[in-house]
């Protein structure tokens, strides 16, 4: 289904999602800016994957990031829609992706990092996927610290998604 632009109201079609490459690299900084951009590593366009606007450009519209922690443990992280595509479901599907993908790579458990307040939309993506909220040292023990780092101003919210595998 075509998507509005929250700026100008034209139709836009379907952004593509892809998994990043190399030459994402400082598109993907520019875009994600200061949510994230700074820390960004070469090594994690391996699972990082891009929404693409393909009418403009293939123009980097969104960011999803499905990192391995070992012991079938992911972390996801860097998601991020542009604005002027918001609000229209695509930061819920990019959360159903990167789970699904976990899924698929055998995970048993997928965490997450979100800001605290209840009326964050990712928050309430979370809450609509099923998670459950968990501590902070929950996560510190399947996660490791520079990745949990970057999110670590006051306040966030810790969370685990259920992966429900077949037959577990
Ligand atoms: C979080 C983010 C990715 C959500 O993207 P999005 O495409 O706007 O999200 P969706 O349209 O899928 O919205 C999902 C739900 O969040 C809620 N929501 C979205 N934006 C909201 C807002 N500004 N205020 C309140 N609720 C909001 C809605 O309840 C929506 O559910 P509904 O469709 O059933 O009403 C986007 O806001 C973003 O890029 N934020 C900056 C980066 C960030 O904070 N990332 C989260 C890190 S975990």
């Amino acid at each position: 289904m075509p998507l509005g632009c929250r700026s100008c109201g034209s139709l836009l079609p379907e952004p593509v999602l892809e998994k990043a490459s190399p030459a994402d690299f400082s598109r993907l900084k520019r875009f994600l800016g200061s949510f994230t951009g700074a820390g960004l590593e070469k090594q994690e366009l391996a699972h990082l994957f891009v929404l693409r606007d393909v009418g403009n450009g293939k123009k980097i519209v969104g960011t999803v990031e499905l990192l391995p922690c070992g012991a079938g443990t992911f972390y996801l992280c860097r998601v991020k829609v542009a604005r002027h595509l918001r609000r229209q479901g695509i930061g819920r599907k990019l959360f159903r992706h990167a789970l699904a993908r976990a899924r698929t790579s055998g995970a048993w458990d997928v965490f997450a990092v979100t800001r605290s307040r209840e009326d964050a939309p990712a928050v309430k993506i979370a809450r609509q996927l099923g998670a459950s909220e968990i501590r902070k040292d929950e996560l510190q023990e399947r996660v490791v610290e520079p990745m949990i780092g970057r999110y670590s101003i006051q306040g966030n919210r810790f969370w685990r998604f259920p992966v429900n595998r077949a037959g577990s």
